[in-house]
């Protein structure tokens, strides 16, 4: 349990430190990142996660529905990223994003928690392997809150 929320976390965390790390942003894939990728990941990442307590049916039926949702929009995001390619390694990650959100909504709609976890560990990898690669340092002497 403490893995899973130790990863949601983390996330939230590497996407606050991407938004302060960036000097000069590249609007459109920003935009695909806050309005998107963002939120789609977190939809998904909340199928593998500990319910809520005291969480209904009706409740979390809907909590999967958006996992779906969220697995759903990875593939179609991690297609209109590609469109902003930056060489080789981005379309890796871009892919590795569309396949794990691939697997994930096969998951997210058997409501597989067990492995809609293991895949949200994968999309995490995407997630984390291109903002290491792509979002530069920042300034020496910049305090990160991390
Ligand atoms: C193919 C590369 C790539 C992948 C894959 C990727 N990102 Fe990003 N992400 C970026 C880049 C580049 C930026 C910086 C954009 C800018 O401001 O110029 C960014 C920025 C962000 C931001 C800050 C957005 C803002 O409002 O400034 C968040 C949050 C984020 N990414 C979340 C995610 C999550 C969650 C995933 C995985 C599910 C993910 N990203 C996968 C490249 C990627």
């Amino acid at each position: 349990m403490r893995l899973r929320l130790l990863l949601v976390a983390t996330l939230v965390l590497a996407g606050g430190a991407a938004l302060a790390q960036v000097v000069n942003h590249d609007p459109p894939v920003q935009k695909i990142m806050a309005a998107e990728v963002n939120p789609g990941a977190l939809a998904f990442w909340a199928g593998g996660n500990d319910p809520p307590e005291d969480e209904s049916k009706a409740e979390a039926k809907i909590r999967w529905a958006e996992a779906v949702k969220g697995a759903h929009a990875l593939q179609t995001s991690g297609e209109e990223l590609k469109k902003y390619t930056r060489g080789a390694p981005w379309n890796a990650f871009a892919d590795l994003m569309i396949a794990t959100g691939k697997e994930g909504e096969a998951a997210a709609k058997a409501k597989d928690v067990e492995k809609a976890f293991e895949i949200g560990g994968r999309v995490y990898d995407s997630c984390n392997g291109c903002h290491k690669a792509y979002i530069p340092p920042p300034p020496k002497g910049t305090v990160l809150p991390l």
